[in-house]
């Protein structure tokens, strides 16, 4: 294995040109403009892959295409399913990126730019790490598999189809994903938890056109009035949720994970400080990890109405809208959340305006069993290629993935988190430490040796 390794270090710098490559395509999924750059991004992997000994097509769906590839040389050995996505989040807004969001730029020891750690970088080191060790080998010690789809960001709205229909082709013993973070710099991760999510937009309709506040303001109600109490209303001055039922299904933890919350080396005031806000703030009653990891939450994502250019300008507006995440813990199930907080919202407009609640995407909470040879062997890995052992941590986010694979293929998913937290996925300026990027490489070749029979 040693030489292996070698072999990978030495071909840093190429490792690094290729994800350059792959960055300048500005395959942001949301964003039908983008349509053809999204399919260029998923052509780039297939290729990549193609061109490393690997099966590897590009799948059609509804949407954006499926990077499918594998090799499966190895009979008798397990199968790993690598998933992740070549799609990105917008890069707006543009004036705060020090450099062109999709013009890569080393700085320091970052690579930035849109995508870099979210998640191309991340799948990409996985990647570059399975496929140095084919080509210096001639084989590999277990059966691989990528799936790598261009609809994350989105919701995934094709993917469970997709697996659906190629469940024989994409059976595996085990699924890996590195689209998290590590806990801290120096302190690496497998990510034992994910939240759930449901996205609503919220729509408030109040007289036909525009008015003269004026003349009208009193006599006829004001849609960004009547959401901004309604939205307000959601959350009481402890933090909590106020939505009847909302907490009814969350499980709670118990004294050994907020014992595991309370051992990790969390330094809240380098939080606060990186953000800027006077204090941290949530739910009453618990940590800031316990907050981020294991409590749900709601937020206004986006809020439009009225008047928002320069100056001034005395207007009721005939609309008003909003849009509200709210992330899960398990066991909340995001369609029964989307129908009670649905219902809710809409019991809470007077009968002088009309509302209207319409629902984006959803994912399943993921809590990962954390009794398994294979988290051991990810452990393993991480130790030998990071140099220090991980530590098991929760994250926020999530991935609608890992619940369809859990459902349509009976498989588990290692969560192993490359970035770091302040990497900055879906803001201006993110980046890629590419010391972790090249760790990252070489613990998936550890992983292979680690799991190989
Ligand atoms: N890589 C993130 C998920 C993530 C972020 C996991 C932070 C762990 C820590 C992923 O690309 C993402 O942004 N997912 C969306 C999913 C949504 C569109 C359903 C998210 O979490 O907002
Ligand atoms: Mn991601
Ligand atoms: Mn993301």
């Amino acid at each position: 294995m040693k030489d292996v390794i070698e072999q990978l270090a030495s071909g840093r710098q190429l490792h690094i040109d290729r994800l350059v490559e792959w960055l300048r395509i500005p395959s942001i999924s949301t964003d039908p403009q983008r349509n053809g750059d999204v399919r260029d991004a998923g052509e780039w992997i297939q290729q990549e892959l193609a061109s490393s000994g690997f099966a590897a097509r590009l799948d059609e769906t509804d949407g954006h295409p499926v990077c499918f590839a594998s090799w499966n040389g190895a009979e008798g050995a397990p199968t790993v399913l690598i998933y992740g996505h070549y799609d990105v989040q917008p890069p707006e807004p543009l004036e705060l990126w020090r450099h062109g969001a999709f013009e890569p730029t080393v700085e320091d020891d970052n690579l930035i730019a849109r995508g870099a750690t979210d998640d191309k970088g991340q799948v990409l080191a996985l990647v570059r790490g399975i496929c140095g060790v084919l080509q210096q080998r001639g084989s590999l010690p277990v059966n691989i598999k990528f799936l790598i789809e261009g609809e994350e960001e989105i919701g995934s709205p094709n993917l469970a189809p997709y697996i659906e229909a190629h469940k024989e082709e994409l059976t595996a013993d085990v699924a890996v994903i590195s689209d998290c973070s590590q806990f801290a710099p120096g302190i690496p991760a497998i990510t034992v938890a994910l939240k759930g999510h449901v996205y609503l937009e919220i729509f408030v309709q109040g007289p036909n056109r525009d008015l003269h506040s004026g003349s009208f303001g009193g006599a006829v109600e004001n849609p960004a009035n009547v959401l901004t109490r309604i939205l307000g209303s959601l959350r009481d001055e402890e933090g909590r949720i106020t939505i009847p039922g909302f907490y009814e299904s969350v499980r709670d933890l118990t004294p050994e994970e907020r014992a595991d919350f309370a051992s990790l080396p969390f330094d809240e005031d380098g939080f606060r400080d990186d953000l800027e806000v006077p204090q941290v703030h949530g739910e009453a009653g618990w940590t800031t990890l316990e907050r981020k990891g294991a409590r749900p939450t709601l937020d206004i994502n986006g809020l439009l109405s009225g008047w928002t250019g320069e100056g001034a300008k005395t207007v009721l507006p005939a609309h008003a809208s909003a849009k509200l995440s709210m992330r899960l813990v398990p066991d909340q199930d995001p369609d029964v959340i989307e129908t009670l907080v649905s219902d809710h919202l809409r019991s809470l407009c007077p009968p002088s305006c009309t509302i209207e609640v319409r629902s984006h995407h959803g994912a399943q909470p993921v809590l990962v069993e954390r009794d398994s040879h294979w988290l051991d062997a990810a452990a393993r890995a991480v130790e030998k290629g990071f140099g220090k052992a991980p530590v098991y941590i929760r994250e926020g986010g999530s991935i609608p993935v890992v619940s369809d694979l859990k459902r349509i293929l009976g498989i588990d998913t290692i969560l192993l988190g490359l970035g770091l937290p302040d990497d900055n996925a879906h803001s201006p300026n993110e980046k890629f430490h590419l010391p972790d990027y090249q760790r990252g490489i070489e613990t998936a070749a550890w992983f292979l040796d680690e799991i190989s029979p």
